[in-house]
């Protein structure tokens, strides 16, 4: 089963994006905001695109349907702040994609963090008074639909990897995403507030 392999093996880096994207804490300002939806729009602006240039339709994956910076740059835009984030330099250090089984363990971390993106929708309501219609779409991204996109998502990887039996290399890519996304947010010198 390669959902429950990509957890098992992916578990510890997942644990400690939780403390570097430190959305959670009473302390989270509406700055602090904005520096976070940058640092998630450098990463899918960089990410995505090599995602979806492998033809991920051809595995039952919508690129249209999933891409999430659509979202990021009306919220920043809603936040006054999508000019500056586009200023900023192109992240380059990011993982080589360039297979359907690559592609789909970087897909499992973009899709596996509009599960997260719940629980922070609800947090940011509640601290922050941000909703989908006024900067928090990116977080609350498929909204009622994040359990069935989570599902079908689900179904598209496991026919994949049952088909083609190439688990290990959608496991690496996978990890190395979950490491650069992790370097991208550490990196705070290049995203100033
Ligand atoms: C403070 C930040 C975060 C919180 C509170 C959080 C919380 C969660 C929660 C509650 C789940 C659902 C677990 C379940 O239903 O079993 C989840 C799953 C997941 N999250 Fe996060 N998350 C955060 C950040 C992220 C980020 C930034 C990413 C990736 C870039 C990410 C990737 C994933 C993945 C891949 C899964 C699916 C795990 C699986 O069931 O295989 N998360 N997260």
């Amino acid at each position: 089963m390669i959902l429950a392999e990509l957890k098992e093996q992916t578990r510890a880096q997942h644990e400690n994006l939780e403390t570097i994207v430190d959305v959670m804490n009473k302390m989270f300002t509406r700055d602090d905001y904005e520096i976070l939806l940058t640092k998630f729009y450098r990463f899918y602006s960089a990410v995505e695109p090599r995602v979806y240039a492998n033809d991920t339709a051809a595995n039952g994956i919508d690129a249209s349907e999933r891409s999430k910076i659509k979202w990021l740059e009306s919220d920043l835009s809603a936040l006054g702040a999508l000019d500056k984030a586009k200023e900023l330099p192109v992240l380059t250090d990011i993982p080589v994609l360039d297979s359907p089984a690559k592609a789909f363990g970087a897909m499992y971390v973009m899709e596996g963090a509009t599960l997260g993106g719940q629980v922070i929708t609800r947090h940011l309501k509640q601290h922050l008074g941000l909703t989908p219609e006024n900067g928090g779409s990116f977080f609350n991204s498929y909204g009622s639909r994040v359990g069935p996109m989570w599902k079908e998502f689900g179904q598209a990887i496991t026919a994949f990897a049952d088909g083609h039996h190439n688990n290990n290399e959608i496991v690496q890519a996978a990890k190395d995403t979950f490491d650069c996304f992790a370097r991208c947010f550490s990196n705070v010198a290049e995203v100033p507030a």
